[in-house]
């Protein structure tokens, strides 16, 4: 039922501007408009919160689902769900109540600042650094490929409060976009995901209220690394819908095109990659659900689980969507059909929350 609510609305209010928010770059507000309008933008956000109060695999349908559609949109539930995680996780009740309330009532979206320019897959070799001054927290720096910043309200935001102890000494922060002190890079131009924002955001002597501080000092990373757990299976689901989008086009596609006196789905070849794509897909879809399941129940090894599924799935996802142009052929290749925008969206998947080499690494030391 969730999955039928959520196509119907994605494919009425959502698909109609996803090329348009990939061609002009745009952030795609008439999605963000009908996912706050349908209280769809943030749903793992717990009842106790004002949320929704959906389960992980429900959280993953729904980015599935917008995904399907339009990858950019996707990212609003995800990120939504990456910005806020820590908090969920590890803050106290009173900073859960102020944010993860703001976030459920959609006075804001949520993004996640853990990248640097030069701490990218080295996320611990951070150098913004937080120092207390009094019941206060003071915070310089800079962070790089923060998704949908600028059009967030609410960042968390991972600094050094101890740089002598490397990991154990960085704390996880909620700076807000209005604190003063805080602002945004370019845009960056990308190759994919156009209408999500991806920009730097500056830190230049930002006071926060110590009670800011989201759990115990020197906790931030450890908070970090189990966010991502759980995300990584949210980037698994916007793989799988994306590459769901793609091969819906061209499983239509080949039933329409016809050479050599017939539709080019009646040509075992054609067949043959249709079944593979499904194939795949299926698989991706399989272990990504059970790693939503994981992530559910918090298991001891959703690590493994988490980085599997996103690895398996971002490539799946890549694979998918090369064979859907290759399906359109030369159609394919062009902005006319939205088959290259999946394309071009899916190569994101193999790289953010933790490039697919990173994957391995996270994998390797957490083999069940
Ligand atoms: N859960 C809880 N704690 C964890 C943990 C986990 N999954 N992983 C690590 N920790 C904690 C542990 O306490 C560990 O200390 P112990 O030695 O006591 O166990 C401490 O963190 C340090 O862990 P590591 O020694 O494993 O740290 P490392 O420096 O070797 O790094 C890494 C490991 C896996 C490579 C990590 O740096 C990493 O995941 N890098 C990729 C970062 C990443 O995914 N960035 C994406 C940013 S989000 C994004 O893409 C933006 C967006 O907007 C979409």
């Amino acid at each position: 039922m969730l999955r039928e609510t959520v196509r119907a609305l994605a494919e009425a209010k959502i698909a109609p501007f996803a090329a348009q928010v990939d061609e002009e770059g745009r952030f795609p507000q008439e999605a963000l408009d009908a996912l706050l309008g349908a209280d769809l933008h943030a749903v793992h956000v717990p009842e106790t919160y004002g949320g929704a109060g959906a389960d992980a695999l429900a959280t993953v349908l729904v980015i599935e689902e917008v995904a399907r559609v339009c990858g950019s949109s996707s990212l609003i539930p995800a990120v939504n769900k990456l910005g806020s995680m820590p908090v969920v996780l590890s803050g106290g009740e009173e900073l859960k109540h102020t944010y993860l309330g703001a976030l459920a009532r959609g006075e804001g979206m949520f993004s996640y600042c853990l990248s640097e320019p030069e701490a990218g897959s080295d996320a611990a070799g951070m150098k913004t650094r937080a120092v207390r001054d009094g019941d206060h927290w003071v915070l310089n720096g800079v962070k790089r490929w923060i998704t949908n910043a600028g059009v967030s309200e609410y960042y968390t935001v991972m600094a050094v409060t101890d740089p002598a102890k490397r990991s154990k000494g960085i704390s996880a922060f909620v700076v807000e976009k209005g604190d003063e002190g805080v602002s945004f890079g370019a845009p960056e131009k990308k190759l994919g995901i156009k209408g999500s924002p991806t920009r730097e955001v500056y830190l230049d002597n930002v006071r926060i209220p110590a009670s800011r501080m989201i759990g115990a000092e020197g906790t931030g990373f450890a908070t970090a690394m189990r966010t991502l757990d759980h995300t990584r299976v949210t980037i698994a689901a916007q793989a799988l819908g994306i590459a769901q989008g793609a091969l819906d086009y061209a499983k239509q596609y080949v039933t329409e095109r016809k050479q050599f006196g017939k539709p080019i789905g009646d040509f075992q070849g054609v067949q043959f990659m249709l079944a593979d794509m499904a194939m795949k897909l299926e698989a991706a879809r399989q272990l990504t659900y059970s790693a939503a399941a994981k992530s559910e129940r918090e298991d001891r090894d959703l690590t493994f689980h988490g980085a599997a599924a996103k690895c398996f799935a971002s490539d799946i996802a890549m694979d998918v969507t090369v064979d859907a142009v290759q399906l359109l052929g030369g159609y394919g290749y062009t902005r006319d059909y939205p088959v290259e925008r999946m394309m071009r969206d899916a190569k994101i998947t193999q790289i953010y929350e933790g490039t697919n080499q990173v994957q391995r690494i996270v994998m390797a030391r957490n083999l069940p």
